[in-house]
């Protein structure tokens, strides 16, 4: 086991994790763990944009972009947060241009911008074009160019590092991060990473789903940790549905095709959004696109053999404009179904895509052990976190924004901790948890298939807590994961060697999905009404009067195991007052 020390570490290397490094690393000794090589975080299939209103185009303003942002997130997103966010998002896109990023530009050389649900002039009066954008290939661009950012500052990367354990010290008010302790893929080796502050950068949990935008490895490592540790998470049963994942498939296909004039139909032809959202129509929120396009299923209006999609169409674009804006959804259309889009309707159905909730941070991205106490030198951003700026209902290109305002404001802050900070002492043998879970799977011989017991969570997931849910329908879910738990216990791994064994990792990371699952079914069950992407059928409207709250989930230890305590946090309000939703 080897033992290394910093002043900052920071757990993953998407664009959260690797846009704190760039503040962090200038002003402290950081280390950068990620789990995957960083060019391949899933910030680099992120697709449409990275919303400021620059008014390069169209007339905008912050204010409007903060409105929106709350009315998006049904009225639950803490407003001081999104006012910061949307304040610093012109200096984040300008800070990316700076660095290099190859953003699309208008015939005047600005930085081009295009229309994407939500986004609106003046309050609501009509879509606006918000988001900066590199064709369809924004995240990746993000990506790559903060990675080429960190090199040339040589930031250290420990690559195909698994964080399995925040090394914690103290008790109460004196709780505190004294390091993590991480697996080395290669290897199978244990390594202690000692430092002053850690920053949780891990993105995101859509694996507890089966169709979903998200790859292979997100499976919310962060947040399982974190959870494990005695932090609560906050807002889990939020989970956005993409409308247009690839029907069958849940591949993205961005928004941005619809920001560019691309329509949803059903199967007599209609454009249905018309009913649905009169005023922006195809550019209303993702709540209510998916629940909409879900509906037009449900009522018979479905299409293909089984009626069980809906078609984007984009057949009435010019191809030269399909291809210089859209030319990677399009290719993707081509690949995996077969559909030519300058000629075809492109079959979508809504598919998982993202955590609103996350582990509680305020807006300096410091972890929250309560509803008001920090956990000092812990820090989290990007999905990993819930900050609250996107509520209930995150906006399309609020993402990549956020995983950049608060990335840097981790890092700033990590870094500004570990300058006055002292390095605590480690308690005595920190990794013993950790190899005692892995060589546990590992020894057991004849157990259940990680795959077979995944399998089975995601089913359940998309049967019983997807777009429409009932009390019926997550307590179903509940029972399921319940005797998932009991037969992840019994779980072994094929691979018993110590190097590159994906086979062990996998079954860590299902014990995450499964706690994880647990908790996003139990805080739906318990919100008995409707709000942004959280749909009760039993409960079809918003209730401000008993849930305008927070859900926070707290594991506790007790004689007979752990279990999950649920309590609530207020909303921060500043300037909107809470409102009927409509578009
Ligand atoms: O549709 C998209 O391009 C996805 C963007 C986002 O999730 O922000």
């Amino acid at each position: 086991m080897q033992t290394h020390t910093y002043d900052v570490v920071i757990v993953g290397a998407g664009g959260a994790g690797m846009r704190a490094a760039l503040e962090s690393s200038k002003r402290a000794r950081t280390a950068v763990l990620t789990k995957l090589y960083p060019t391949r975080s899933h910030t680099g299939a992120a697709q449409g944009g990275m919303c400021a209103a620059l008014a390069n185009v169209e007339e905008d303003n912050w204010e409007w972009h903060t409105f929106d942002t709350v009315k998006g997130g049904d009225y639950l997103v803490d407003q001081d947060a999104a006012e910061v966010m949307c304040k610093e998002a012109i200096d984040a896109v300008l800070d990316l241009e700076k660095m290099g990023l190859p953003f699309n530009r208008t015939p005047e050389g600005k930085i081009d911008q295009r229309r994407f649900g939500g986004h609106t002039r003046n309050h609501g009066e009509a879509a606006v074009r918000r988001s900066c954008f590199a064709a369809d290939r924004t995240g990746h661009m993000i990506l790559q160019t903060l990675y080429q950012n960190c090199v040339k500052q040589d930031v250290e990367f420990f690559n195909e590092f698994y964080v399995l354990d925040l090394i914690m010290t103290g008790s109460g008010e004196h709780r505190r991060t004294a390091g993590v302790v991480a697996y080395e893929l290669a290897s199978g080796e244990i390594h202690i990473f000692r430092a002053k502050s850690v920053v949780l950068a891990t993105g995101g949990v859509g694996k507890v789903f089966k169709t979903t935008s998200n790859a292979h490895t997100l499976t919310g490592d962060g947040m399982g940790i974190a959870f494990r540790s005695g932090i609560p998470l906050e807002d889990m049963e939020f989970f956005q549905f993409h409308p247009t994942g690839l029907a069958g498939l849940g591949i993205l296909l961005s928004e941005a095709a619809r920001g560019e004039g691309g329509i949803l139909r059903n199967s007599e032809g209609e454009r249905f959004m018309e009913r649905y959202a009169p005023t922006i129509k195809d550019l209303a929120p993702r709540d209510i696109v998916a629940r909409s396009m879900a509906n037009e299923v449900r009522e018979g209006r479905g299409c293909g053999p089984n009626k069980d999609y809906v078609l984007l169409d984009l057949t009435h674009l010019e191809p030269a404009h399909i291809d210089a804006k859209l030319p990677d959804i399009t290719e993707f259309a081509r690949t995996y179904l077969g559909v030519e889009p300058y000629t075809e309707p492109v079959p979508v159905y809504p598919t998982a895509h993202y955590a609103m909730g996350g582990v509680p941070t305020n807006i300096e991205a410091e972890v929250l052990r309560d509803n008001t106490h920090v956990v000092p030198g812990l820090y989290a951003a990007g999905e990993v976190a819930c900050v609250s700026v996107h509520g209930s209902n995150r906006l399309g290109t609020n993402s990549l924004l956020d995983i950049n305002v608060f990335g840097r404001r981790a890092g700033i802050a990590a870094a500004e901790f570990a300058a006055t900070a002292p390095l605590l002492d480690l308690p005595d043998t920190p990794e013993v948890a950790t190899v005692e879970l892995l060589e546990s799977m590992r020894s057991r011989q004849d157990g259940e298939r990680v795959a077979t017991v995944r399998k089975a969570l995601q089913e359940t997931m998309d049967r019983n807590a997807q777009v429409f849910r009932t009390e019926g329908s997550l307590k179903q879910a509940l029972s399921d994961i319940e005797g998932l738990k009991a037969r992840y216990r019994n779980v072994s791994v094929q691979d018993k060697g110590q190097r590159f064994n994906t086979d062990l990792l996998e079954a860590v990371e299902l014990g995450f999905l499964l706690d994880l699952a647990e908790v996003i079914v139990l805080g739906a069950l318990e919100r008995k009404e409707s709000r942004g992407g959280h749909f009760r059928e039993d409960y079809a409207h918003r209730d401000d009067v008993n849930f305008m709250r927070h859900t926070m989930a707290y594991r506790e230890e007790g004689a007979d195991g752990s279990a999950v305590r649920l309590d609530y946090k207020p909303v921060v309000q500043t300037r909107y007052e809470p409102m009927e939703r409509k578009y």
